[in-house]
């Protein structure tokens, strides 16, 4: 096929050379934004007087008949177009004529791919949001089926404190709502429209680059046009916040598999979200969860793989510049496939309370509001902290827990000891006792729930 930029160069790319240049294996995706914009661009030229306005109706209807052809399958993008801006000119030309080829007027490609880049990123993002807000919403069920749940707390791994789960799960909801800000901000900074900007210097045709704009539904223009053109930090920005997703999600999903374990069990996964083994029959894997975690990875590298490409890149376009699809677009549609799991996973996890409250029971969890009875009666903390301390050190020899010891036995480490420590230290106390706010304690939880479901409500509008 005849290259559109024939003329400079007459003799044939070598076969090799022409696939390698091709961008068209990943951005035949952004075939609706490119023609999209390039309506609005042909009206932009009537409307100017650049060109006939019988022109450009003809360009309009054509680019529309070339749009229902792809979506309705009749036609297929052709994978020898050397990308998919050059293969919808062609497409056009095919069908109008010479007409066609006035529509490039008062652009370049360079100012046309960052248009489509945008536009494509925009509406991949609002799927995005709509994703992690499907996947809150998923936790703010089960944290709301749960608030009386106690489980074990931990830090290091090793048991902490008592806590509930709707407490625990309710911190990824956190984490979620502030992934959602983040996309809607990457987006508002994303959303000036490059078109105009043309090859780098603008042009000397007198466009109106606020006409394409706003009727593309950006929120005004690029103010520099070389920067329009060259800038993609706008995809880094949408890939480090798809990377911060992956790492709540990775986390979320690393315990999933350790409560779905025979050491915690604290979980059950529905069957449609494992997997079992080809030979221990006895196994059912949390795959999926594996496979978020797994997959995070992936997206790190996407930022990193457009982060280093951009580094050292003169102004304006380079060719380097159309390696930022693949890696954008791997990360979008791997956060995708990911929360579309994850949200029913969890939706659908059934918790198994007692193995939570099994746990809680050992491990000294209680520790903590131990010594806060004994401060309460008047001893500084950090004699109270010691005096605890040393309890546990008795009940670990005698292997027992602090609910086992005598009045007696309390009273030989401390006078300040009387019969209400064992309401201190019930599990169910130290939860209930916990007022403060963002605590594990049930008002704190309730007002968690209450942050989450206004946040729904407010997105979802
Ligand atoms: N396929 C190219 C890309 O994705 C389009 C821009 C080409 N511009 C150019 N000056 N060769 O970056």
């Amino acid at each position: 096929m005849e290259k559109m930029w024939a003329g400079r160069t007459a003799g044939a790319l070598d076969r090799e050379a022409d696939d390698f240049n091709s961008s068209i294996h990943f951005d035949s995706k952004m075939y609706k934004q490119d023609i999209c914009g390039s309506m609005q661009h042909a009206a932009m030229l009537a409307a100017q007087g650049i060109i006939s306005l019988l022109d450009s109706n003809t360009i309009i209807d054509g680019l529309q008949s070339v749009l229902d052809d792809i979506e309705s399958g009749k036609i297929e993008i052709d994978l020898d177009a050397e990308d998919i801006h050059m293969f919808v000119e062609a497409e056009l030309t095919k069908r109008i004529g010479d007409v066609g080829k006035r529509l490039h007027t008062a652009r370049s490609r360079n100012d046309q791919v960052a248009l489509d880049v945008r536009m494509y990123l925009r509406d991949e993002t609002e799927k995005i949001i709509g994703l992690v807000l499907d996947t809150i919403d998923a936790i703010l069920e089960q944290a709301k089926a749960n608030t009386n749940d106690i489980m074990p707390g931990y830090t290091h791994l090793q048991r902490a404190q008592p806590i509930t789960f709707a407490h625990h799960i309710l911190a990824y909801a956190m984490m979620l709502t502030r992934d959602v800000g983040r996309l809607k901000d990457a987006v508002k900074r994303m959303n000036y429209s490059p078109l105009g900007s043309c090859a780098l210097a603008g042009t000397t045709y007198p466009i109106d680059r606020r006409f394409t704009a706003e009727r593309l539904g950006f929120d005004g223009v690029t103010a520099n046009s070389i920067d329009g053109v060259s800038d993609r930090d706008f995809a880094v920005e949408l890939l480090s916040a798809y990377s911060l997703i992956m790492m709540h999600l990775s986390r979320f999903s690393e315990e999933i598999i350790l409560w779905s374990s025979w050491e915690f069990k604290f979980v059950e996964l529905d069957d449609a979200y494992t997997t079992g083994s080809s030979i221990m029959p006895q196994k059912k894997n949390s795959d999926m969860a594996e496979l978020v975690r797994g997959k995070t990875g992936r997206v790190y590298g996407d930022l990193l793989a457009l982060l280093t490409t951009l580094k050292g890149l003169p102004l304006a376009y380079n060719k380097d510049m159309q390696e930022d699809k693949e890696a954008v677009f791997d990360g979008v549609e791997t956060v995708a496939k990911c929360l579309r799991v994850f949200a029913p996973m969890i939706r659908t996890m059934k918790v198994i309370p007692q193995n939570m409250y099994a746990a809680a029971q050992r491990g000294f969890i209680n520790a903590t509001d131990l010594a806060d009875y004994l401060t309460k009666k008047g001893m500084p903390f950090r004699a109270a902290y010691k005096t605890v301390g040393q309890i546990v050190a008795y009940c670990i020899s005698g292997g027992k827990v602090l609910e086992d010891m005598t009045l007696d036995e309390y009273k030989g480490f401390s006078v300040d000891f009387e019969d209400d420590l064992y309401d201190a230290i019930s599990l169910e106390s130290c939860v209930n006792r916990r007022i403060s706010e963002g605590s594990t304690g049930p008002v704190a939880v309730a007002a968690q729930i209450e942050i989450v479901t206004e946040f729904l409500k407010n997105e979802k509008h």
